[in-house]
């Protein structure tokens, strides 16, 4: 959602500008643009991709700098057009800035600014961030920052620059997040990690209105009253090739094939012979017999993970489970007891209703646990436990690893918290755990269902409407299923319980409409089934995920992609792999841009 990097240092800014704007460009593709010093501010900006700000800057002659800041944008106030593009000038051209997030109270600010004189060019907050940075301009970057973090209301990470001071470069931040690079006669900024990467691992994460002054040779961190501080330094442990395609034609598809990886390094470390070892976790055993219920909040496929939790958690541990959508959760003023428990699930950690709804539920002293995927976003620092996700970086916008590392935990989680309270039998546990610890591998072997996915992919790439039904769990992963295909090949897809759709939504099955059904469960299979005969009587063609012992399902599909048959709670994250790879082969068939859907942005650092 809007990546920003700056540069300041004795080599030249524009290349290492465009290079990690290019590494940033899953967070937003409606425009990108940079500022540099060069006699004075100097903007080159476009509306669309990184390539074409690339074709620009190539042909502009002051571009030569040691200093700048950019930015990709995901459109919030203002049409995504050139001039609403940032870098954002102040009126005189003195101040540059590069903004994420969302100035609350700009209107406001605005309307101020318009009555003492300016004028603003574009219809964003941005713009007015740079025309109140002027106005309060003191000759100081350090105390005018301080004087604007008093002005303005909202989310925000800033990069910002001065013509009086072509030697500084400052940034500061507010729920959204900035890190700062730390270089040798060099320093950067970035919204996120593989920007920084081909130039340091050294880098500080800034808590919420700390302000950091860059220069050549150094950076200071202040706090918001203007005293110098330390900070830790952060070291980065993964490998530059993680944000790589690795010689894949998409991250999407890269991501999908690291998720035996990514499931070995967030399970195995946490499951030994003697059972599950959750050392993140300092929840007492008290605490977990005494839960009373389990709230779990999160966005997207984040909740649909939550869903396959709630399943899994109210059948091991008889905790009942409540999964909200965080920004309904926040505002809808949740009912929370103490001895309750909240689940946080990001994949990003910077997702601003779930950050939200992580300060709502501290706020009403219920202990948070988050499952985050990357280390020291707001989510993890904010929350009172964390358990990782291993995944390594996520760039391609659709979640592939993220999600189903999540849902591995969500299973570390329930099967933990069902031996402290005795809801399992030794031996349902022990297998239980068995099966958990061999999901990467059985995780590798479902994923050879590829070039099956391609072929069924191309008969249905035409379609324009297709449900994915299916029942308890299997209905779980028709959401997220439903949502890849939507996001990234454009078919409207709606997930639906197989035995609802017949109160309304089958009325929408005609002569060809693709139903995927989703049967696993072999309790609920005849009624599955029931329901597939539903919607072939009314021309549906269906394609089918079942497990090997859901045979029956093969009498009324068309086709059936079958998985190996493991204990019913585990289904959950077998059954998403084929769907993940049926949305990308759709998506790539279409022409779209697997990578960089439309409209969308990976971390939503806004409401
Ligand atoms: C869909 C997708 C999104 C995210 C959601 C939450 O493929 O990736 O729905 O799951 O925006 O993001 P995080 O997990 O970063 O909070």
């Amino acid at each position: 959602m809007c990546g920003i990097v700056g540069y300041i240092g004795e080599n030249q800014a524009v290349p290492v500008l465009l290079n990690g704007l290019s590494k940033l460009e899953y967070r937003g593709y409606d425009s990108a643009g940079i500022s540099v010093y060069h006699d004075g501010i100097h903007t080159i900006k476009v509306k669309g991709k990184l390539a074409g700000l690339r074709e620009k800057v190539e042909k502009d002659d002051k571009k030569s700098s040691h200093i700048g800041i950019g930015h990709t944008r995901w459109a919030t106030h203002g049409v995504p057009n050139e001039i609403n593009s940032h870098p954002h000038n102040s009126q005189n051209g003195k101040i540059s800035v590069v903004h994420n997030g969302i100035i609350e109270n700009y209107l406001e600010l605005k309307n101020m600014l318009i009555e003492k004189g300016y004028t603003f060019k574009s219809e964003t907050d941005t713009e007015v961030v740079a025309q109140l940075f002027e106005d309060l301009y003191d000759g100081d970057m350090v105390s005018t920052t301080r004087k604007l973090l008093e002005k303005i209301r909202g989310a925000y990470a800033l990069g910002i620059m001065c013509t009086d001071h072509p030697d500084i470069l400052v940034a500061v931040r507010k729920d959204c997040p900035l890190l700062i690079g730390l270089g040798k006669g060099e320093n950067y900024i970035a919204s996120d990690i593989p920007a920084l990467l081909e130039y340091t691992r050294d880098y500080y994460l800034l808590e919420t209105n700390e302000i950091a002054v860059l220069k050549n040779d150094g950076v200071k961190l202040y706090d918001i009253n203007g005293k110098e501080i330390k900070k830790e330094v952060y070291h980065v442990t993964w490998d530059i090739a993680a944000a790589e395609k690795g010689g894949y034609d998409y991250f999407m598809m890269k991501e999908i094939m690291e998720q035996p990886e990514a499931l070995k390094k967030t399970i195995q470390p946490r499951v030994t012979e003697s059972g599950i070892h959750l050392e993140d976790v300092s929840l007492t055993e008290e605490e977990i017999k005494n839960c009373g219920r389990i709230h779990i909040v999160a966005c997207g496929s984040a909740m649909h993970a939550g869903v396959v939790g709630r399943y899994v958690i109210e059948e091991t541990c008889r905790i009942p489970v409540e999964v909200d959508i965080a920004s309904e959760f926040r505002y809808r003023n949740p009912i929370l007891a103490k001895n309750d428990l909240c689940i946080i699930i990001s994949q990003s950690g910077e997702t601003a209703d779930t950050l939200a709804a992580l300060r709502e539920a501290k706020k009403q002293g219920v202990k948070v646990l988050a499952i985050v995927n990357v280390v020291g976003s707001s989510i993890a620092r904010e929350s009172d436990d964390v358990i990782y996700t291993w995944a390594g970086p996520e760039i391609a916008v659709a979640t592939t690893k993220g999600y189903t590392t999540q849902v591995s935990v969500l299973y570390l989680i329930a099967l933990y918290f069902a031996r402290v309270r005795g809801t399992m039998t030794e031996e349902a546990y022990t297998a239980a755990v068995k099966e958990l610890h061999d999901l990467p591998e059985k995780t590798a072997e479902v994923l050879k269902v590829d070039a099956r996915m391609a072929e069924i992919a191309k008969k249905y790439a035409n379609c324009e409407n297709a449900f994915i039904i299916g029942r308890g769990l299997d209905y779980a992963v028709a959401m997220e299923s439903s949502l890849k295909l939507k996001e990234i090949s454009y078919i409207h897809s709606e997930a639906y319980a197989a035995g609802e759709l017949k109160h309304g939504t089958i009325s929408l099955i005609e002569d060809g409409t693709l139903v995927v059904a989703i049967a696993t469960q072999e309790s609920l299979l005849e009624k599955t089934v029931s329901n597939v005969k539903e919607v072939k009587a009314r021309g549906a063609k269906v394609l089918a995920i079942a497990t090997e012992d859901c045979t029956a399902i093969e009498d009324v599909a068309d086709e059936v992609v079958y998985l190996p048959k493991v204990n019913h709670l585990f289904t959950a994250s077998y059954d998403v792999l084929p769907m993940q790879l049926f949305a990308y082969y759709i998506a790539v068939e279409r022409g779209c841009d697997v990578d960089k859907p439309r409209n969308l942005a990976k971390s939503v650092t806004v409401e």
